[in-house]
């Protein structure tokens, strides 16, 4: 067994650097000199059936993604804006290790976990234990994001509007939907169709559109089955699809930065249904290319554009976020706009040939590259390391 005897290095003792909020020129000196000095590790998703990954393996609740190639492209962009010392790793349970061996100031969370429940949040959860600062939701938030029943509560609670819906579990007895007294209450009127899904999940997979409430319980077993988690059952909304991401207020055009007001939207776009297609069809299946993306048109879409500004400011600000989110919304039969989900972790694959991502399709309305992306969501969490001491932040203190 390797034991060691760690100093305390301060949290506090580290010297905080004078700072006026709104002096983004210097915030920018201070990012740059950091980026030169920095050692950052991007994490992604270790694979348990990997030797020495974990302990036990363990069903996955959440379906599971390395998203390495995406980790990598989001080290070369940070190769490219000037960070010399960047790492590309797995989490398992070794990264703690990792991050010590390699001296790691930073990290760059790009993993949906391992194995087992909640998997979004081990990495931040891990980070906080370690004292690594980390780019990425703080655990709770990421386990909540990540449960969209949880997250749908906190929406229903708050007045924003989301599909109706329940959960299940076979611990309930069988899914009687005359009988359920939920079901009853919440969909009362309801004269739609349903969706049945994984109440963690992601790009579409076992997301199943049912047309008939008498078929919704053999499905409701499947997701079950497949997932061994609760099952959601909602309101099947007719209309288009969008999507708009939201971020922390420090954004970089073409390399300078900026501080906007509050919460910056953007990459609002409209996912494109083909006829008959009910759910967006997987990115595992079909990748994500200009095709199935609609840029909207300032002028004829201005009222989605605006609606979906306000939902993505009012989800990022009542649930104090400061990591980005990619918001999927979908639009009923009267083009009332309903929030299905907030993704904690947004694809940020890097345009190329034939492939991209639905947030980097929508930067080209802001002037903005997958670089500056990348500089926006480094910058802000260091405006936030520096203006409010938002977690561990003393060694990166030292870099400046
Ligand atoms: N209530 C719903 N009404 C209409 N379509 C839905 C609904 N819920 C999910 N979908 C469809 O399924 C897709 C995936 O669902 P989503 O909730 O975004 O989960 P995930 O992306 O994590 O798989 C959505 O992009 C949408 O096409
Ligand atoms: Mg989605």
């Amino acid at each position: 067994m390797r034991t060691s005897s760690v100093a305390v290095s301060g949290l506090s003792e580290a010297p905080r650097p004078s700072r006026r909020s709104g002096r983004v020129d210097q915030l920018q000196k201070q990012v740059e000199k950091m980026l030169r000095r920095l050692r950052l590790a991007v994490i992604y998703g270790g694979n348990k059936a990997t030797e020495g990954a974990v302990i036990n393996p363990a069903p996955n609740a959440r379906s599971w993604k390395s998203y390495e190639v995406v980790a990598r492209d989001i080290a070369a962009a940070l190769g490219r804006l000037g960070c010399r010392d960047v790492f590309v790793m797995p989490e398992d349970m070794n990264l703690g290790e990792q991050l010590r061996d390699e001296k790691i100031h930073l990290a760059w969370l790009n993993s949906g976990g391992v194995q087992g429940y909640g998997s979004t949040a081990h990495a931040p959860a891990m980070m906080e234990m370690l004292g690594i600062p980390y780019i990425g939701h703080d655990p709770l938030t990421a386990a909540l994001l990540d449960n969209k029943h949880v997250f749908k509560r906190q929406l229903k609670a708050l007045g924003i509007a989301t599909a109706p819906f329940i959960t299940w579990h076979p611990a309930e007895g069988a899914f009687n939907p005359w009988t359920h007294a939920r079901f009853q209450n919440e969909f009362l009127g309801w004269r739609g169709d349903y969706v049945v899904k994984p109440v963690s999940g992601r790009a579409s997979l076992n997301v199943h559109f049912v047309e008939r409430v008498e078929n919704v319980a053999a499905i409701a077993q499947h997701v079950y089955e497949v997932t061994q988690n609760q099952v959601l059952i909602e309101g099947y909304l007719p209309g288009r699809e969008y999507c708009v991401a939201v971020c922390g207020p420090v954004v970089a055009h073409g390399k300078q930065l900026e501080r906007n007001d509050g919460p910056f939207t953007f990459a609002e776009i409209e996912r494109v249904l083909e006829p008959g297609e009910s759910i967006f069809t997987s990115m595992d299946v079909k990748p994500i290319s200009g095709a199935r993306v609609r840029q909207l048109d300032d002028f004829t879409d201005s009222k989605v554009i605006d609606r979906l500004r306000e939902l993505g400011r009012e989800v990022f600000t009542a649930l104090s976020l400061d990591a980005l989110i990619r918001m999927d919304v979908r639009a009923d039969a009267d083009g009332n706009l309903f929030v299905l989900e907030a993704n904690p972790k947004p694809d940020l694959k890097a345009p190329g040939e034939g492939v991209s991502s639905l947030i980097c399709e929508g930067l080209a309305r802001y002037d903005m590259t997958y670089d500056d992306l990348i500089y926006s969501l480094l910058a802000d969490r260091i405006d936030a390391a520096l203006s409010r001491g938002r977690g561990a932040p003393g060694k990166l203190m030292n870099l400046i």
